[in-house]
């Protein structure tokens, strides 16, 4: 694993430019979130949450105002019931009246209501409602501002992990929720393709296809994914690829981590209701005490026979605690014994294959540590073939961030070609065309995509019509009990007109073709219908076509891979604009396109979407305009306790010995006023007022403060002065000695006299303001202003330092001789310095310093 990442890190630094955008992936569980960053110059690895966990509790929730995420809004729920949310992942695209929300209340506190499109929101104690989309994108966005304080930059495209099961109602509930957090859905990925990218990395195959079952036991359901590996040639003849075709899904909705707890927390409830004869269901709070008291104990099991369950005044003032032993549970739940496993065997049998197929059996997920689980798993597939090979918190988002890596083209990785497939049936329906006015029109339904088809295909359906007519997308049944099997509706409109057009231009009995997608995050799509009708070319030419079997084509299903990116289609724009992509032929005229999604469980509308993301932009903008207004308070109280320290101490404190006594009066009868202030309007004290009676004190404790810096500041400043002030001499009485070496030798000098001069006039200059400039700053006191600045010493210095700079870095003229004298004359400047025995050693080692300045 350290090798992997050190490698991916090479990979990231080697490869990337710095227009890199960053991809985030998520795993949004119903307990957990993990997340992780591929971004370039971060180390590829889970995102830490504030108090570096590797994981986020699945839970949005309030406490009063301020709003809570992660394990602190969980635990909210036991004195704020009806405020804190977790579990949402089992309501996306959930139907009010389905199962799934009648377990939901089961084991939530939460108030649950419908919402005009039939699905589930929930309302806080304050009577503020939520749609399941809203609370989720809050915990998205949540991620995303983590993600963005570790890039340092703006996150927008993520890759998020789903179940395989997810209809595609669920899929629009999961991108809508992106859309509202402000982010990109680069791709969904289901979790086991994505353990099976993880897998991949560090592995490599043969030819021969290798298969896997992913068991993913989690918080909500088990799933079983069938992956084969192989090696297939890569993009040049020397690399190979690794492949991962998905084989075959098996699920089971219903089981997983959470309906333990819920059986543990009956068995409490039992025993509580038996001690104490009182119902703790009647007790919202007392309810939520006992859900995550069963969640600790779930886990004490796991490693022990028995646990206590303790919680102190659950209801009623009453201490409640119970032990609970793992065979009393494990009696509680044997009627699941039997479908831990069964998913694995679903799978084999949906990809065809059996336990002799299979390689290994590689477990992930939270509640595959659960002993119960893994003793049927093992039970069922046999020991040998259990693998703990990848991390079974991790493995999903990891190999999410790689995939979304991939796909974003943007960063380097493992070339892993990934082929997904459908685990439900889908079909096309539309009505017959009716042969006289009264016979009854009968629906056909065409299976498009059977379960087990790619995704990223597309399939061609042409038929014979002669009027508009409207083609509906569905699962063939129910995809889940109570779930609705209706997709889309697509109207193909002017085909009269169509057939008109093309039957006088020539064509021969035209048809309708119309195109549906499978898209890569498995949603299924009507990009485009036309009327196509062969036009019978008559020239020789065109005979000939006509008889080596020319351009019209035949086939009536056509099957063929997409070139369209992972990106979902929510099929919710019109498609009728593609059609100026691509120039038409003859032969073809396109059909208007008007797409109307699932009537019995819609997606949200944009309008909703707009709403809902600015109702989330409003509560950031408060909670940043409420943090601003926090620190300003405190940073204004914590100012106002050092200044009164400043005040009151004794002695010859720096402070008091740099202020005069009229300036710390002033500012003692000011830090009163203000403490008077604050006490009095600080609750309601505007962020701006809060900070100008910080600069207003400020000002007043100034000069006592600038004049200790410039005490400290003054030796410094004159060091520096004196320095180039010697400087400056040494090289004139070196460059005079040289001038008049070689005025004598008759070569023209390097310098001339005038620029000597120069520097002379200047160095005096220098020297004459610093010495009065030492004078007056001795007079001064402590608790006066200082005569002159640090700053002005520097300018002043730095004015013969140029001029000084300007001169060494001359060159010597051109003359007959040997060059070697002169530079060399200039150059020991310095040397001559750094070994003048009347020079002090402090002198020496200022030399130094200044031969390498310049
Ligand atoms: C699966 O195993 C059976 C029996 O061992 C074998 O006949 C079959 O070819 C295998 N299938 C695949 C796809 O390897
Ligand atoms: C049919 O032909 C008419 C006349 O050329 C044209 O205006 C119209 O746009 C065509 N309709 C379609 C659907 O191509
Ligand atoms: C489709 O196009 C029409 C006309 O340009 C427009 O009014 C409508 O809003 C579009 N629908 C979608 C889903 O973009
Ligand atoms: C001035 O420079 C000398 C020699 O480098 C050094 O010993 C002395 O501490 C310096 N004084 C200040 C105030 O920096
Ligand atoms: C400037 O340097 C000269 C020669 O090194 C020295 O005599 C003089 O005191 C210095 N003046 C100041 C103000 O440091």
């Amino acid at each position: 694993m350290r090798r992997l990442i050190l490698c991916l890190l090479l990979c990231l630094t080697t490869f990337t430019q710095k227009a890199l955008a960053s991809v985030l992936a998520i795993d949004y569980g119903s307990e957990w979130i993990k997340a992780s960053l591929m971004s370039p110059g971060v180390p590829f690895d889970v995102l830490l949450d504030r108090n570096s966990k590797r994981k986020i509790q699945s839970t949005v929730g309030w406490k009063k105002q301020d709003r809570l995420f992660g394990s602190d809004a969980f635990n909210l729920a036991g004195r704020f019931p009806s405020d804190s949310f977790s579990n949402l992942k089992y309501l996306q695209a959930a139907p009010f009246d389905s199962q799934t929300v009648s377990f939901y209340t089961s084991i939530s506190t939460a108030d649950v209501f419908q919402t005009s499109r039939g699905t589930v929101a929930l309302r806080r104690s304050d009577g503020t409602e939520w749609s399941v989309e809203e609370l989720i994108a809050m915990q998205l966005a949540y991620v995303r501002e983590l993600a963005e304080s570790t890039a340092n930059e703006k996150v927008t495209d993520v890759i998020l992990t789903i179940p395989p099961y997810y209809t595609q109602h669920e899929r629009d509930a999961v991108v809508d929720a992106v859309e509202i957090a402000g982010m990109r859905t680069l791709s969904l990925v289901h979790d086991g393709t994505a353990v099976a990218v993880n897998y991949a990395m560090t592995r490599s195959f043969s030819e021969e296809p290798e298969y896997h079952v992913i068991y993913d036991a989690g918080a909500s359901s088990i799933r079983a994914t069938i992956a084969a590996f192989s090696s297939v040639p890569g993009n040049t003849k020397k690399d190979t690829a690794t492949s991962i075709a998905i084989k075959g899904y098996g699920f089971d909705r219903n089981t997983g981590g959470v309906e333990l707890d819920r059986r543990l927390r009956e068995i409490l409830i039992g025993d509580f209701n038996k001690k104490h004869k009182r119902d703790i269901r009647e007790d919202k709070r007392g309810m939520a005490k006992l859900w995550k008291e069963a969640g600790k104990v779930k886990a004490i099991l796991s490693a022990n026979a028995d646990a206590t369950a303790s919680v102190e005044s659950l209801a009623w003032d009453i201490d409640f605690r119970s032990k609970v032993t793992r065979n009393q549970f494990e009696n509680a739940c044997k009627d699941l014994t039997l479908l831990y496993a069964k998913p694995i065997f679903d799978a084999l049998s949906h990809a065809g294959l059996t336990l002799d197929n299979i390689t290994s059996v590689i477990l992930t997920g939270g509640a595959s540590r659960t002993p119960m689980i893994q003793t049927a798993v093992k039970a069922a597939v046999g020991e040998s073939k259990i693998a703990l090979n990848v991390n079974a918190d991790e493995a999903a988002v990891l190999g999410a961030a790689l995939h979304g890596a991939g796909l974003s083209r943007q960063f380097k990785t493992k070339d892993i070609r990934v082929s997904d497939i459908t685990p439900y049936d889908i079909q096309a329906s539309y009505q017959a065309e009716s042969k006289s006015e009264t016979s009854k029109s009968r629906t056909i339904n065409t299976l498009v995509f059977p379960s087990g088809s790619k995704y990223g295909g597309k399939k061609t359906l042409s038929l014979r019509r002669k009027d508009d007519f409207t083609l509906q997308l569905n699962y063939k049944g129910s995809p889940v009990p109570g779930y609705p099997a209706d997709l889309l509706e697509v109207s193909l409109k002017g085909i009269p007109e169509a057939l008109k057009n093309l039957t006088e231009a020539g064509a021969v009995d035209p048809i309708i073709k119309a195109t549906l997608a499978l898209s890569d995050s498995g949603f299924a799509t009507v990009p485009e219908a036309v009327v196509f009708g062969e036009i019978k070319d008559d020239t020789i030419t065109g005979k000939l076509k006509g008889l080596f079997g020319g351009s019209a084509s035949s086939s009536s299903e056509t099957d063929s891979e997409s070139e369209t990116a992972a990106r979902p289609d929510t099929s919710a724009t019109n498609s009728s604009a593609e059609e100026k992509e691509k120039p038409l032929a003859k032969d073809t005229i396109p059909l208007e396109l008007e797409v109307k999604l699932s009537s019995s469980l819609p997606p949200m509308s944009v309008a909703e979407k707009r709403t809902a993301r600015d109702r989330l932009r409003a509560i950031d903008f408060a909670e940043v305009a409420k943090r601003r207004h926090e620190e300003a308070r405190n940073t204004l109280e914590s100012y106002l306790y050092r200044v009164r320290d400043l005040l009151v101490e004794e002695g010859d404190t720096p402070f008091r010995k740099c202020s005069k006594e009229q300036e710390r009066t002033t500012l003692g009868a000011k830090l009163e006023e203000t403490f008077a202030w604050l006490s009095e309007h600080g609750e309601d004290a505007g962020t701006n007022e809060l900070v100008e009676h910080r600069t207003a004190l400020e000002k007043l404790e100034y000069p006592a403060v600038h004049r200790y810096k410039e005490i400290e500041a003054f030796p410094v400043a004159l060091n520096n002065s004196q320095k180039w002030n010697w400087s400056a001499r040494l090289f004139l009485t070196e460059a005079r000695l040289a001038l008049q070496d070689e005025a004598s030798g008759g070569e023209p000098g390097k310098y001339t006299q005038d620029e000597l001069d120069a520097l002379e006039k200047t160095l005096r200059e220098h020297e004459a303001w610093l010495d009065d400039a030492v004078e007056r700053q001795k007079r001064v006191q402590m608790y006066d202003d200082p005569a002159v600045e640090s700053a002005e010493l520097y300018s002043r210095a730095k004015v013969l330092e140029s001029q000084l700079h300007k001169l060494v870095k001359k060159k010597a003229p051109k003359k007959k001789k040997k060059e070697a004298e002169s530079s060399s004359s200039s150059s020991s400047s310095g040397a001559g310095a750094s070994s003048t025995p009347t020079k002090t050693g402090e002198g020496a080692g200022q030399s130094g310093g200044h031969r390498d300045e310049l």
